[in-house]
This record gives structure tokens, sequence and C-alpha cells, in this order.
């Protein structure tokens, strides 16, 4: 495994459309072993492939409950609404306020190309509607509401 480097702030990369996958082979069974090493590098919960610079359709989340893998994910329904604080590796520092739907129905592949569906609740609801948002160019602070704050810390 390796730690790849995280793209961050104006990175033209992150705004880009990422592809679906369509070989399930080793080399995706490093990108994603690599993807895991950089996002616990990063103490982060989510990562998804842009993030290190891969224009592909996978993000991984692991809030504390064990890694997931999602390859080609769809959202197929949401329900409710949570509000609350989201960050991102790739704006290091910085955190806001977002709205998001409280449940989210997911359908995906995982590594071996084997279909699934789950239904995830607050944190880890929220993590997948920001994972998935960057596979199609969005982040975080395109939708916080009101100001995107800095930590307290060399920026203060
Ligand atoms: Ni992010």
């Amino acid at each position: 495994m390796a730690i790849r480097t995280i793209r961050i702030d104006e990175d033209p990369i992150l705004r880009k459309i990422s592809r679906p996958v369509v070989r399930f082979d080793i080399s995706l069974h490093t990108l994603l072993n690599d993807m895991e090493e950089t996002m616990r590098n990063a103490m982060g919960v989510g990562l998804a492939a842009p993030q290190i610079g891969i224009l592909k359709r996978i993000f991984i989340i692991d809030i504390g409950e064990g890694l997931i893998e999602f390859i080609n994910p769809q959202i197929i329904s949401d329900e409710g609404e949570q509000v609350g604080d989201e960050g991102c590796l790739s704006l290091p520092n910085r955190y806001g306020v977002v709205s998001r739907p409280n449940t989210v129905t997911i359908k995906a592949q995982d590594r071996n190309g084997t279909y699934f569906e789950l239904t995830k609740s607050e944190l880890f609801a929220r993590a997948i509607c920001h994972e998935n948002d960057h596979l199609d160019g969005k982040i975080f602070s395109d939708f916080v509401i009101g100001e995107l704050n800095y930590t307290n810390n060399e920026d203060e």
C-alpha cells in the first residue's frame, strides 16, 4: 500500500466529473488499498478517488464501524434532514454547516463488482452525500450555510 497525495484547495481536478469503473481488477484493488491508507494517515472518515487525482467513481468511508468501499455509487432515495458541521481533507482547517438528508439509501458495487444496497442515517448518511458530491466535482463549501469557518490553529 502507499499513501497518495491529497489534492487540496483550488486544485482543478477536484472540480471534474469522475468516470464509472469498468474493470474490477488488481489495479482497482491497489487503488482502494492506497485510498484506505491515505485516508487513515490523514485521520479522515471518508475519501473519494478524485481527492487523490483519480477521476473514477469510487469512495470509501469508515466512521468507526469498519471500512466500506463504494464503487459506481448511486443514491437511490433519501429522507429527512440533518444540519451540522462538515469538513473535508481537501479543505484543510475549514468547516461549515451543511444541510443533508438524515437517511440515504445507496446502491453501489464492491471491489469485486458485486452490487449491494445500504440504508444509513446521521453521520454515515452525511459522509455518503459528501463523498458522492466529490464524484461530480462538488465540495461541501459550495453548500455551506453562513460562513466557512477556520479551525483554531495557526490560521487564527
Ligand atoms: Ni471531502
